[in-house]
């Protein structure tokens, strides 16, 4: 949610930021702007993507070895040239950007209108750097004081960057709740909401924890402060991520090479984790394993996709592992006041690591003494440090705003986890648990296969891309399954479409059934087939139109089906990870044929740091 670059060093200020944008687009992409510190302070903005930023400036002054940039998903404030950010204080003399919310801006407007200040946004954020203006003038201190003395009387989440035309030299970072990352360099420093835009100059990061003030000199001073002024040594990590994950490879969108990739990330998932002496091991939490064995129940807490594959996972748990599970919206958890023990482990998901929603949840059950894990894919995100113990999804940079290969890393974990415990609680023999093990290994190879459909599926997509509505249907471990595939549709092309389980379509959704309607079912030959195959028999008699997501050489469903998509043979508890490819494939072909913006659909955000 909103994307924050910033550069000083001997470098041209402008490539860099602009690049660095770019790669932040997924955060947010209804206006962009860019400040540039040379002989003044330029600041260049406008609504639209990174793209319209480039034409508007292109005319302007570049200059500047100093500068910060930003790509903005409005809060506060309708997306156009004056919300969008950089905002400069009353004086014009210091300018700010912002990722997140400052929830008493109302407060703090009416007190600085009240002193003198005139507002020229709707934003919050040009409340915070008037605010920082108001103590210079009013309290007679430092621009690092006034910022500091601001910062501790806002409520809500901010990564700030504020920079000042009377200083040169200086570039003021600071955060709370929002993320941003420190790239160290030769005599010349880079800052980012995520590593992205810094890995190609740099492997050498400090992520800055929530209340840290950092102060960046041009001669390379670099100083850490919290915002109740006490001094921190910065903590330098080396980053672990490679610059050919961040480009398209050849591929006409982010998604469909995520899609594509994902035999490997799942192979990734996996590797070092199914040992050669047919042991599942998570290292992440071995520390922690006892408490998990022994837990009253695994609470599951999450949102969007990464909430659906924690449905998959309760299926999992409970059926491999026995243990009580319950999978909840991280956003209703958090406000609805839920029975926690310390008996309790808590698994929060999250690609990104930084869904605000998600955090909230993590320290509320904190707080309640249970044991929180954590099953992230960005490392060192503010979830996996806000998690007692974790396990990384490995599936490398999701930059597609829509969720592919990290659903699948996810469920794949989720899937090791079960099976771990149920080896370590003794509820599974040991031949089941070789044949699973063995079976788990097949998968990227299961999937590499399944991929094989994409010719097929941009033939089905063809024919319904003009349709107003779809029904995703699935049972059981594929109940899950036909609320991702609903939600991926709905994401990209627009069109709205229902998951449900297929049972319950009885109770409603069958109303909306006519020659009009496709509807999917995700009919594996595993667990309820035979029930599916009967509500399909429903849907056929009410003339709805039929895709089926079946296992190799089905008979049964290939008789009812207008379409049937074909997928390996495997164990029930596997076919989520199949299933879903074909899904994947489905939305993505109709949005391109729709002409829908494939990466960054409207109104999304692929990490949404704001409640
Ligand atoms: C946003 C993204 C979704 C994602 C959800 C949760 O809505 O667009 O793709 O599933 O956030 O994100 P997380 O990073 O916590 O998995």
């Amino acid at each position: 949610m909103c994307g924050i670059v910033g550069y000083i060093g001997p470098r041209d200020a402008y490539p860099i930021l602009i690049k660095g944008l770019k790669r932040l687009e997924y955060r947010g992409y209804d206006s962009a702007g860019i400040a540039l510190l040379n002989e003044g302070l330029n600041v260049y903005k406008c609504r639209g993507k990174v793209a319209d930023l480039e034409a508007f400036i292109h005319d302007k002054d570049i200059s500047g070895t100093l500068g910060m940039a930003h790509t903005r998903w409005a809060t506060h404030g309708e997306p156009n040239d004056v919300n969008a950010h950089p905002h400069f204080s009353q004086s014009e003399n210091l300018a700010i950007i912002h990722n997140g919310i400052i929830e008493n801006y109302q407060t703090l407007k009416e007190e600085l209108i009240n002193r003198g200040h005139q507002f020229s946004s709707d934003t919050d954020t040009e409340v915070l750097i008037q605010l920082v203006e108001d103590i210079i003038e009013n309290e007679n201190v430092e621009l690092e004081e006034a910022i500091r003395i601001a910062l501790n009387q806002v409520v809500g989440a901010y990564a700030i960057v504020i920079i000042s035309k009377d200083d040169k030299d200086t570039l003021y970072v600071a955060r709370k709740g929002s993320p941003l990352v420190v790239g160290i360099g030769e005599n010349e420093f880079f800052l980012a909401s995520d590593a992205t835009p810094i890995v190609e100059y740099t492997k050498n990061v400090v992520y800055l924890d929530d209340e840290e003030i950092a102060i960046i000199r041009r001669n390379g001073d670099f100083k850490i402060k919290t915002i109740k002024n006490k001094e921190k040594t910065p903590y330098i990590q080396k980053l672990e991520l490679n610059l050919s994950a961040l480009e398209k490879g050849g591929f006409d969108h982010f998604m469909l090479k995520e899609i594509y990739e994902q035999p490997k990330s799942i192979l990734d998932s996996i590797r070092g984790r199914l040992r050669p002496n047919g042991e599942v091991i998570l290292g992440g939490i071995l520390d922690y394993e006892q408490k998990i064995f022994n837990a009253r129940r695994i609470i599951i807490i999450a949102c969007g996709t990464s909430w659906h594959a924690g449905l998959v996972g309760e299926y999992l748990i409970e059926d491999i592992a026995r243990i009580p599970v319950e999978v909840e919206y991280a956003s209703e958890f958090r406000y609805r006041n839920p029975v926690i023990t310390e008996d309790d482990v808590v698994i929060a998901i999250s690609q990104s690591g930084e869904t605000a929603d998600t955090l909230a949840a993590i320290e509320m059950a904190k707080s309640k003494g249970a044991t929180i894990l954590g099953i992230c894919n960005v490392v060192g995100s503010s979830i996996a440090r806000a998690t007692h113990a974790g396990v990384y999804t490995h599936a490398g940079p999701e930059i597609g705003v829509a969720s592919t290969k990290a659903f699948t890393a996810q469920v794949t974990i989720l899937i090791l986890l079960a099976l771990r415990i149920a080896r370590k609680k003794g509820h599974i023999t040991q031949s089941k648990y070789h044949q699973y093990f063995h079976e788990i290994e097949l998968i990227p190879e299961k999937i590499e296969k399944t991929l094989m459909v994409n010719k097929f599926v941009k033939e089905i997509a063809e024919k319904y891309k003009g349709a107003r509505n779809f029904l995703y249907l699935g049972r059981g471990y594929n109940f899950p399954v036909a609320l991702e595939g609903a939600l991926k549709l709905k994401e990209i092309s627009y069109i709205h479409a229902e998951g449900y389980p297929a049972a319950e379509m009885k109770h409603g959704p069958i109303a909306l059934i006519d020659e009009e309607m496709p509807v999917v079912f995700i009919a594996p030959n595993t667990g309820t087939y035979e029930k599916v195959v009967s509500n399909i028999e429903e849907v056929k008699a009410r003339k709805g139109k039929i895709i089926a997501i079946v296992t190799e050489g089905d008979t049964a469903v290939r008789r009812l089906a207008d379409y049937v998509i074909e997928i390996p043979e495997t164990e029930e508890f596997l076919t989520p990870l199949l299933a879903t490819i074909p899904l994947q494939l489905l939305s993505y072909h109709i949005g391109v044929m729709r002409g829908c913006n494939i990466d960054q659909p409207r109104n999304l955000a692929k990490s949404v740091t704001v409640e």
